[in-house]
């Protein structure tokens, strides 16, 4: 193609990399909203294909390079990657520095681990090129019709990119599904944090549905009209709704096909990012730490058949569930207050990711984000929302009104259900870790000063006084080492010696 002719076609609003069916339903999204998308593609054949296909008549552009691809965009260049994350996007984001200029954007749009989008702001920083990490969730269906779209990077893009962006994104009572997040790999953290709190989201369902079989005996059907029931209050949200659509789905000879599904579980990574990451901001995320092991032990599944004969537990009687009202009440009221929690600690791991890495981040926005379009989506963040926009400083989510009242009225239930769970032997890592969490979080004074005797006392690491059980020789703010056994030594490494 000649080059002159490459410069007169700048039509396009916004270029975008990767026709999978991500990036092929977003396109059609961005068309049906008036915008004129330049699609390209590593293995052009799909290029053509597309156009000759879904993208017919629509104002979708076709291009057969990233030199063309460019040459087709208006100023400043939007450019969006949907291609597989890692080394693919770094590739690409080389090839389109020749022909891009500064001002120009990059957005990726894959699931980057942020760390690396991070990085990529960085480096197009220092060339002048805005980069922009989107996390985009609602899957294809999502993107073809509403993503929830959670960008984060250089600030001077969102001028550019905010129309399409908001146009293009789901929308929540009106509002979309799409905000500017904060600055560098923020929007790739966010969308990590949904990922993980979708794990969390998904066993705590599991756990209720483990329960109702071992525990109520109720069949698969029961469990989907308990399911049915729950989505019209307080749990209404996607994953209840698909959890309800999937136990009243009958196989071919008419039985629950999840039954016939391996319980081995599989991951991505996107749980088990957050968790580590939370491990690295030393923030309790519990629950999405243990619905990643959750997951880790279900793959055990050779190992817990040998086990399973090995190693004994209560047995279950018929009538360990006495009121089956109460039971599914006390269920519900269990999967409510552990999803607190566990929407709790996610926007604990942020606030300190915001600390950490200076963001600022936009936690209203945040769960307006995560109300529609993804797979968390709920009622639940309507209030969530609501709460962020009251305090966007609210320290924690357990400090606003609604909340801590929510949790006081289900605590029994909660309760109750946990106690049943392990009174039998039914595992319930989530509910129990939430609840523990909770139980720990509203203690004023936990064993840690046992802990850190236990650490003086082989150690020599030393620690601190109660401000009020301050001595003469046990001063405050002091660090101080104590000869616990008459032994060992006095020497600990810059402390008050007692
Ligand atoms: P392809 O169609 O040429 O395979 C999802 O896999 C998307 O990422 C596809 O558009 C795919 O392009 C693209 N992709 C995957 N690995 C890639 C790589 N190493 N370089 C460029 N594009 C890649």
């Amino acid at each position: 193609m000649r080059r002159d002719h490459i410069l007169t076609a700048s039509r396009g609003d916004i270029g975008l990399i990767g026709l999978a069916v991500m990036g092929q339903n977003l396109i059609l999204n961005a068309a049906d909203h008036g915008y004129t998308v330049v699609a390209y593609n590593r293995t052009v054949s799909k290029v053509d294909r597309f156009l000759e296909d879904e993208a017919k008549g629509k104002s979708i552009i076709g291009a057969h390079s990233v030199e063309e691809l460019c040459a087709n965009l208006k100023r400043p260049r939007r450019v969006i990657l949907l291609v597989k994350a890692g080394s693919a996007v770094d590739a690409f984001i080389e090839q389109l520095l020749p022909y891009m200029e500064q001002g120009d954007i990059i957005i990726d749009g894959g699931n980057s681990h942020f760390p690396d989008s991070n990085r990529r702001f960085e480096e197009l920083k220092q060339k002048g090129i805005h980069f922009v990490g989107s996390g985009v969730s609602g899957g294809e269906e999502g993107a073809r019709y509403g993503p929830s779209l959670m960008p984060g990077g250089a600030p001077e893009a969102w001028p550019h990119i905010k129309e399409i962006f908001q146009s293009i994104a789901a929308k929540s009572e009106g509002e979309a599904c799409c905000d500017w997040v904060g600055p560098a790999g923020a929007g790739h953290y966010v969308k990590m944090v949904h990922n993980g709190i979708e794990y969390g989201d998904m066993q705590l369902i599991c756990e209720a549905y483990d329960i109702m079989k071992r525990l109520g005996g109720f069949t698969d059907k029961e469990i989907g009209q308990v399911f049915s029931e729950w989505n019209k209050g307080i749990l209404d949200s996607f994953l209840i709704e698909i959890t309800r659509d999937i136990l009243l789905y009958e196989d071919l000879d008419g039985t629950p096909l999840v039954e016939k599904i391996l319980d081995s579980a599989g991951q991505k990574g996107t749980g088990k990012w957050t968790a580590i990451n939370a491990l690295d901001m030393g923030m309790p995320v519990t629950l999405i730490g243990e619905a990643v092991f959750a997951r880790c032990l279900s793959s055990l599944k050779d190992e817990r058949m040998r086990a399973s004969a090995l190693l004994s537990g209560p047995e279950i009687p018929k009538d360990a569930v006495k009121d089956r009202k109460q039971f599914v009440d006390d269920l519900e009221q269990a999967l409510y207050a552990s999803k607190i929690m566990s929407y709790a600690q996610g926007f604990m791991l942020m606030r300190e990711a915001g600390k950490t890495f200076g963001w600022e981040l936009n936690f209203p926005a945040i769960a307006l984000m995560w109300r529609g379009g993804c797979i968390i989506r709920s009622v639940f963040l309507a209030q969530i929302t609501k709460a962020y926009r009251e305090n966007p400083y609210l320290e924690n989510l357990l400090f606003n009104k609604f909340f801590a009242d929510a949790v006081t009225k289900a605590q029994q239930g909660w309760r109750r259900t946990i106690g049943l769970a392990t009174t039998y032997g039914i595992p319930t890592p989530a509910f129990s870790t939430a609840l523990a969490f909770y139980d720990g979080y509203r203690s004023k004074r936990l064993p840690a000063n046992l802990l850190q005797a236990q650490r003086d006392y082989f150690g020599a690491h030393t620690f601190r006084v109660l401000p009020e059980a301050a001595s003469a020789h046990l001063p405050v703010d002091k660090d101080i080492h104590i000869n616990w056994t008459g032994k060992g030594g006095n020497i600990s490494a810059s402390t008050y010696q007692a």
